[in-house]
């Protein structure tokens, strides 16, 4: 624990080797603390969360992107000249576009249509072809929609289908896993993740289980099917992802979005980050858990950075 929480407060990690284009800025993100927020646990007890949003697609679904992409040029599926084509309520769609620019390939998202302003402009300044869904159908309507599309245009596309492709979770087990046991020295204890397409919490859990058994997974999902919790799904009315397995976790904790507009604003204002809705979610759950230990590595995953939700009300709100 010492030698742990020595390493977090080094103070600027070194610049490393060059890297070739913009894939070589993906993963290797630090571990970071929360030294005020942490005054209200036991002494023993610390959370650390993975800064996903610097990668430079601003999210860890460049993670699973990459890994995507590699898969299916690996096995044919994706040659020169072809449309990569899914469904993605953001992040991931900036990631297809962002590679898909570095690497040559065209690409079409089907995005709900109340996707914040920042990312459709992100997505079209990459130069994506955009088909927005309809708004109250969520990112359940643009899975059924590009189902949709694809099924019209047989063999036009490379179906990506993050929700039911391995690539998306064994992104997760072969980086984002080894990079936190790593950086904990494998003094993790519990590992908090909210689920979207699964992907994070299939890939790093499994892996982490394999690095210690005794870790304990801990799900974290939104309290009701309507929420404003951008990039988690409400698992018990939403088309389950193919590749999520409810009996991974060891337990499932739920979450209000009011909680996590709290602790955006906390985390602005008393630790100086400004992170997603789905980050302060997580946070939020990872001291739910982290609240009842006595002592204990509680980590868990900040997917993204506040940019794209900045035109959101509750940041200046109480
Ligand atoms: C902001 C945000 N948070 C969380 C998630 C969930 O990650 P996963 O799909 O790996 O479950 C996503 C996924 O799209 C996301 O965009």
């Amino acid at each position: 624990m010492a030698q742990l929480i020595s390493t977090i407060q080094a103070e600027i990690a070194p610049a490393g080797r060059p890297v070739q284009g913009v894939e070589g800025l993906i993963g290797n993100t630090p571990l970071i603390g929360f030294p005020r927020l942490s005054r209200e646990l036991r002494s023993g007890v610390k959370v650390l969360a993975k800064a996903e949003w610097l990668n430079p697609g601003g999210s860890i679904k460049d993670r699973p992107a990459l890994n995507i992409i590699r898969g299916a040029e690996a096995r044919g599926d994706l040659r020169p000249g072809m449309t990569l084509l899914d469904s993605t309520s953001g992040n991931m769609g900036i990631a297809y576009a962002m590679l898909g620019a570095a690497r040559g390939y065209k690409v079409k998202l089907v995005v709900p249509a109340n996707a914040s302003p920042e990312r459709l402009t992100i997505l079209r300044t990459y130069g994506v072809d955009l088909v927005l869904s309809d708004p109250a159908e969520g990112s359940d309507g643009a899975i059924r929609l590009v189902r949709r599309i694809n099924a019209d245009e047989p063999g036009a596309y490379y179906y990506a289908d993050q929700y039911n492709n391995p690539d998306n979770w064994q992104a997760h087990y072969k980086t984002t896993a080894p990079e936190i046991w790593e950086q904990t020295g494998g003094e993790i204890t519990h590992l908090v993740v909210a689920l979207g397409t699964s992907g994070t919490l299939m890939g790093t859990g499994r892996r982490m289980r394999e690095y210690n058994p005794d870790v304990r997974l801990i799900a974290l999902q939104p309290d009701g099917p309507f929420h404003g919790l951008e990039g988690l799904k409400y698992m018990p009315t939403a088309i389950v992802p193919g590749i999520y397995d409810p009996n991974l976790a060891d337990e499932m904790i739920d979450l209000d979005t009011e909680s996590a507009h709290v602790m955006c604003r906390r985390l602005a204002r008393e630790e100086g980050l400004l992170v997603g809705v789905s980050a302060a979610a997580a946070l939020v759950g990872a001291f739910k858990v982290a609240s009842q230990l006595d002592e204990g590595v509680v980590v868990t995953i900040f997917p993204d950075s506040a940019t794209k939700y900045m035109s959101e009300h509750f940041w200046t709100e109480a």
